[in-house]
């Protein structure tokens, strides 16, 4: 099999080289472009190799080491001297691309927070289960405030579930209906001082309050467990001194989106994929999502060897970690029209996880644009047609595909897991540890190299190679786009990135 793909390969590579042969003018080099070969599945996975994955990624890691001068460890986090230099990297290795790409960076304001010291005391405790969210503002002056713990009617969503006492108290409030940060705002427009959510199922909450307001307070997360001594003691009318303190900062930072657009294939019909060129602060994001940038940047280096009938655009999104910045942006600049010429959009997050699934995301048309049900089939029929077991996700929101499916365009994409632990069953199917998370250096420092499945890094990329390749040959029996409004969904999704919003 492998055999016969290298030679189907092969002379596809010898059929686009034979034309060219030093060509004098300009309409020569016309005759260049014209008599590529079209793309094909076999073809482009064809040009995968291992060790181009490998060696873009050992080149990775040694710009994420840039960004140790400011961190002491290598990130590639925005602002960061080793996300500019990833950028850098992508943007300079798709410029010598000769013309095939239309290339575009686009410049946005994302915002960033840090939280450097926190604490919470709740009467005489300081319960352990305490995380201040992120992009929380800190506490007055960055100093300590006091006030009473005060119990929120209900999730603390409307302004009346505030008791008049709220007013330079500390809101005390349980999770759920929605996000932490219409919570954090919500307790701000009351008059806390801070406010803490705790949780309405078991285990603890870390969260994000999202898009800054000038409404938010300094606010934590709590577990269940920590929390419910405290409702009691309120329920039975007692009075909690308490105190907060979180010295944070929220800014805003200028970073970029990169994108590409092959200049061939019909313009007006474009299948569009992205992977994310940040990592979080705590380490180099080899596995998330060096992988899924890496194997974009690798299609598109080889996909120039081909014609397409559809219009291939590839985007690298910068702010994922910080929730969804890049992706959210780019959707919010579309208009209708640019919109609607998105046929699908595919997003390839974490594709070498080292104890990992082959996992699917349960796009579906019931619930999600239709055409994302089609390419949730593309991707489990080449499992299938290769032997290979597959797991459905929830297609929840926790990565850049969000924004595009809120607004109309179909989506979908692939992953080998993240924090999530391997169940024995998946063991079955997939080998690897079970009780293991599939990436244990998920969001730290060892997402190094030496963190990445070569195996499930090269399945997913000549996978990849094959979506692309599918749909720049035609849309044929892919349904049509229809408009850019969606129904709302019954179920609000708990994620907005990689973090809980509610
Ligand atoms: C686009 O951004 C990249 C990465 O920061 C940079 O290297 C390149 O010069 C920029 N190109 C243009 C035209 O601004
Ligand atoms: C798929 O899963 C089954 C168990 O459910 C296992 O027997 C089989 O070996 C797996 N296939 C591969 C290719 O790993
Ligand atoms: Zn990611």
């Amino acid at each position: 099999m492998s055999r016969l793909l290298s030679l189907v390969t092969l002379s596809a590579i010898a059929a686009a080289s034979v034309v060219q042969h030093p060509l004098t003018d300009g309409s020569n080099s016309q005759a260049l472009i014209k008599s590529k070969p079209l793309v094909s599945s076999e073809a482009l996975e064809g040009h995968i190799k291992p060790k181009n994955l490998l060696r873009r990624a050992e080149k990775l890691f040694e710009i994420a080491e840039l960004g140790a001068a400011d961190y002491n460890h290598p990130t590639r986090v925005i602002g960061s001297a080793g996300h500019v230099g990833t950028l850098d990297y992508i943007y300079s290795t798709l410029a010598e691309l000769d013309d095939y790409y239309t290339l575009s960076n686009q410049s946005f304001k994302a915002v960033v927070g840090n939280v450097f010291e926190s604490r919470l005391v709740l009467g005489d405790k300081e319960p352990e289960s305490t995380y201040p969210m992120s992009l929380t503002p800190p506490t007055k002056h960055k100093e300590p405030v006091f006030g009473p713990l005060v119990l929120v009617a209900n999730r603390g969503c409307d302004p009346s579930d505030y008791p008049s006492d709220t007013k330079g108290g500390i809101a005390f409030i349980e999770r759920g209906v929605c996000s932490f940060g219409d919570k954090s705002a919500a307790a701000g427009k009351a008059g806390a001082i801070a406010a803490v959510v705790y949780n309405s199922e078991n285990g603890f909450l870390s969260g994000t309050l999202g898009e800054p307001s000038k409404y938010h307070v300094a606010t934590f997360g709590l577990s269940r467990q920590d929390a419910l001594p405290f409702v009691k003691e309120l329920e039975a009318g007692k009075t909690i001194k308490s105190s907060a303190y979180i010295d944070s900062i929220v800014s805003k930072a200028p970073t970029t989106n990169i994108i590409a657009q092959t200049k061939g294939g019909d313009q007006d019909n474009c299948v569009m994929l992205g992977g994310h060129s940040d990592s979080v602060a705590e380490g180099p994001g080899i596995n998330d999502d060096g992988t899924g940038s890496l194997t974009l940047l690798e299609i598109a280096t080889h996909l120039v060897n081909y014609e397409v009938n559809n219009c291939v655009r590839f985007a690298w999104w910068a702010g994922e970690e910080e929730g969804l910045l890049g992706s959210d942006y780019y959707v919010s600049q579309l208009s209708e029209e640019e919109n609607l010429k998105i046929r699908l959009f595919m997003d390839y997050d974490m594709l070498a996880s080292p104890n990992f699934a082959y996992q699917v995301y349960d796009a579906r048309n019931a619930v999600n644009p239709t055409g994302s049900e089609e390419l949730r089939d593309l991707y489990t029929k080449y499992y299938e047609a290769h032997s290979q077991n597959y797991t459905y996700i929830p297609f929840d929101g926790r990565s850049d595909y969000d924004a595009f499916i809120k607004h109309g365009i179909p989506g979908g994409g692939i992953a080998t897991g993240a924090e999530g632990v391997k169940t024995k069953e998946e063991a079955a199917k997939f080998g690897g540890t079970p009780g293991q998370w599939y990436d244990p250096c998920y969001h730290q420092i060892c997402d190094t190299v030496d963190n990445l499945n070569f195996e499930a890094w090269e399945f997913n990329t000549k996978l990849v190679a094959h979506s692309v390749a599918t749909y720049a040959v035609s849309f044929e029996g892919f349904p049509k786009r229809t408009g850019i409004k969606v129904a709302t969904r019954e179920e609000p999704s708990l994620y907005h990135g990689p973090k809980l919003v509610m």
